[in-house]
Formats: structure tokens, C-alpha cells, sequence
């Protein structure tokens, strides 16, 4: 054979200076010394790559970096949010076991619930996560895992953590913690009694709307080995790409927060005083109806969501979005510039008016996802959608 025609890798350039931004590394497959060698590496006596979909380079770091937020060990970094919570429920329960989840999941994990577990012969309840003595009342004799958000998705209300932590620990059940809104940066559920936590990636923490991602930890090695074997077997792994771009996001987050946060606390403010404005959820405002709660659960940090009910109906709701022009109606969060959702036209679309009602999601609703923008330069843009109503 020619030489010179062999594809072999040539690897890295040698330097003895190093590169100050992780080099991405797409290598699908990784080339071995020997047999020998191989066994070594699949027998976990040393460390090697062998294939991405089992791991690779980015996502170990990026997992690394997640990890030392959220004071973890061993974390894994998967394709999207719902990868992760597939990865907790799929991969840590089995047919026969029971799983309590909070009655204001973010709506894909409330389909999980409601429709693919059970179909999977997982039993599932659901049960409201401010009150810790009805979760406990949803608790059955083969309840292995109960599943919460410490901030209802667009309701904002605050889950009782300290107290669901306690029922699990009294009861030998396992609780995992989505943290996606509140952040390592608010609250580190595993300091707080948490077994797992999860997290969409996707949004504060890669920060800029243009990756899709999840983070999955447990609190011991067994717990994670699980998680991983499942990942990788059900390939949930993520692109090496994608795991740069938000290493890169990520070296932002916490100045991004802060901002956002800031913002956030100012905006809620200002809609509190409009006239327009019939309520305001912000966690760390007097008037939030959990307010001692998220007091406790934030110590003092607040996050980046309000959420606002207008005086109107649906003209009101569309008149808003047309005057504030310059904000994108666009269902995301955690986007370095501020977003708009309407739940009553998107993640809320499928229940009825009244079932809406129930949690408070009027035609008037809007959740902000607040961004970094000048705060002048954003009041004065929800003062227009305002003037238009
Ligand atoms: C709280 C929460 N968890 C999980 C997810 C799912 O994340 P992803 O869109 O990255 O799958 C979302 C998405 O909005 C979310 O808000």
C-alpha cells in the first residue's frame, strides 16, 4: 500500500505552549495501541476514549464545568433537557416502580409522565411540590423517585425543597431536582438533600438560544454509572460541537445571570406599578404568594423569569406583542436577550380554559424571560406594548 494514501491521524501538532480554549474534538472513534491496550481501557484500568457515542472530550468538559457549579461529581452531558430527564426516569426506574412528579412540570416531562411511563408500565403520580405533605400523600409502597422544578413553569411558584428532601430521606426515596430556572448560582439542590439534579442546558447556562443540551448528576458513583450506561446505550450522547459552544456560553453564565437577574427585579417593579398590569410573580417581591418560601430557597438571589397578568383577554394579549415589537414572542428562556411567552397559545395550549384557570393562566398571561438588555432600553420597549393595549 502507498504510504503516503494511508489515512492514519497524524494528531496534534506538537507545542510546548497549550491552547487557552478547549480544542474541539468531533473524533468519532479513537485508535488504540494494542489489544492489550483496549482491554485496559474497557476494563476501566486506564482512562481512553473508544468511541463518542460512549464520551468524549467535550462533553467531559462541560460536564466538569457543570459539575464544579453545582459542587457535584461525575455529571454527564446529554443531547437535550428531556434527554436528561428520559435518562433519570428511564434509566433508574423499571417496570412495576412508581414515580411521583410536580403538577407543574415543564409540559414534555408532563407527557413522560402522564403518557410514555405508563405506557412503559412506570407508574406515575402527580402532586403539588409547595406542599410536601401532599407529595408524601402521593407516595405509594413502590415509589422509588419523585421528580420536581423548584419553580413552577410560568406560575413561579416555589417548591417546598427542604421539606420533599426530608420526606425522601424519611422514606428511602430518591429525589431529583431540575434546576433549569433557578441555577446552581440561586440554590445547589444536592446541599439540599437532593439525590439528582438535572438541568436544560439549553438556556441560562449556554445563554445564547443556539444549542440544545441537558446535564445529569447523581450523588453517588452507582447512581451515575447507571445514568451514563443508559445514555449511551439509548444514545442520548451530545455533539462534540454543540458541548464547545455552550463550554464557551458557560464561562459567561454567571455574570449573565446577575444581569439578568438585575433586570429581572427592576422589570418586575416597574409592571407591578402599571396600571395595565393586574399581577406580577417575581420570586423575591413582598407580594409573591411564596415569598417566605423563596426567600429560603434563593437566600437572597433571585432569577431571570416574571411572570405578568394583563388586564384583557386575547385583543390585550396580541395588542401587547405587536406594540413591544422589539421583544421576540418566542417560547424559550435563559437567551441572552429577553423573550416573551403566551402560555395560553403554547406550552399551555392543550389544556382547557378552565384547567388553565385553575392555575391562575388567563389570555392576559405572560411569562418574560428577562435578558441583558439596558434596563432603560427594556421598560421603555414593554412601556410600548403596554401603551398598545
Ligand atoms: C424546566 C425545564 N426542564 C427541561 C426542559 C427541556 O429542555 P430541552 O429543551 O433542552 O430538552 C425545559 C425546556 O424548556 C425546561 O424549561
Amino acid at each position: 500500500m502507498n504510504k503516503k494514501t494511508v489515512m492514519r491521524p497524524v494528531g496534534m501538532p506538537q507545542s510546548v505552549s497549550s491552547p487557552v480554549v478547549t480544542p474541539i474534538m468531533p473524533s468519532v472513534v479513537y485508535a488504540s495501541a494494542t489489544p492489550d491496550s483496549l482491554d485496559d481501557q474497557y476494563e476501566g484500568r486506564v482512562h481512553g476514549y473508544t468511541y463518542a457515542r460512549e464520551g468524549h472530550p467535550n462533553a467531559d468538559v462541560l460536564a466538569q464545568r457543570i459539575d464544579a457549579l453545582e459542587g457535584a461529581d461525575g455529571g454527564i452531558v446529554v443531547g437535550s433537557g428531556m434527554a436528561a430527564v428520559t435518562a433519570v426516569v428511564m434509566g433508574l426506574l423499571q417496570s412495576g416502580d412508581h414515580i411521583v412528579g410536580g403538577d407543574q412540570l415543564y409540559g414534555r416531562s408532563l407527557r413522560l409522565m402522564k403518557e410514555d411511563l405508563p405506557r412503559l408500565g412506570i407508574e406515575t403520580s402527580l402532586a403539588d411540590p409547595t406542599n410536601s405533605a401532599a407529595m408524601e400523600a402521593a407516595i405509594q409502597p413502590n415509589t422509588k423517585l419523585i421528580l420536581i422544578e423548584l419553580v413552577s413553569n410560568p406560575t413561579i411558584r416555589i417548591a417546598d425543597l427542604d421539606g420533599i428532601a426530608a420526606v425522601c430521606k424519611a422514606r428511602g426515596i430518591l429525589l431529583a431536582v431540575d434546576n433549569t430556572f433557578t441555577t446552581p448560582l440561586a440554590v445547589k439542590p444536592l446541599e439540599r438533600g437532593a439525590d439528582i439534579v438535572i438541568h436544560s442546558v439549553t438556556k441560562l447556562m449556554a445563554g445564547h438560544s443556539d444549542v440544545t443540551l441537558g446535564y445529569v448528576v447523581a450523588n453517588t458513583a452507582a447512581l451515575n454509572e447507571r445514568l451514563h450506561t443508559f445514555a449511551v446505550t439509548t444514545g442520548l450522547t451530545a455533539s462534540p460541537f454543540d458541548c464547545w459552544l455552550a463550554e464557551r456560553g458557560l464561562l459567561s453564565f454567571e455574570l449573565r445571570f446577575e444581569r439578568a437577574q438585575e433586570n429581572a427585579t427592576k422589570l418586575a417593579s416597574y409592571l407591578a406599578g402599571h396600571p395595565k398590569v393586574k399581577r406580577v410573580l417575581y420570586p423575591t417581591r413582598v407580594d409573591h404568594p411564596d415569598a417566605s418560601r423563596a426567600q429560603a430557597v434563593f437566600q437572597g438571589v433571585g432569577c431571570n423569569m416574571v411572570s405578568f397578568e394583563l388586564h384583557g383577554t386575547r385583543p390585550e394579549a396580541n395588542a401587547f406583542t405587536l406594540g413591544a415589537e422589539n421583544l421576540a414572542f418566542a417560547p424559550t428562556l435563559g437567551d441572552v436577550g429577553t423573550t416573551l411567552s403566551h402560555p395560553p397559545s403554547s406550552s399551555h395550549r392543550a389544556l382547557t380554559e378552565a384547567e388553565r384557570a385553575a392555575i391562575g393562566i388567563t389570555e392576559g398571561f405572560f411569562r418574560v424571560s428577562v435578558g441583558l438588555e439596558r434596563i432603560d432600553d427594556l421598560i421603555a420597549e414593554f412601556e410600548r406594548g403596554l401603551a398598545a393595549v
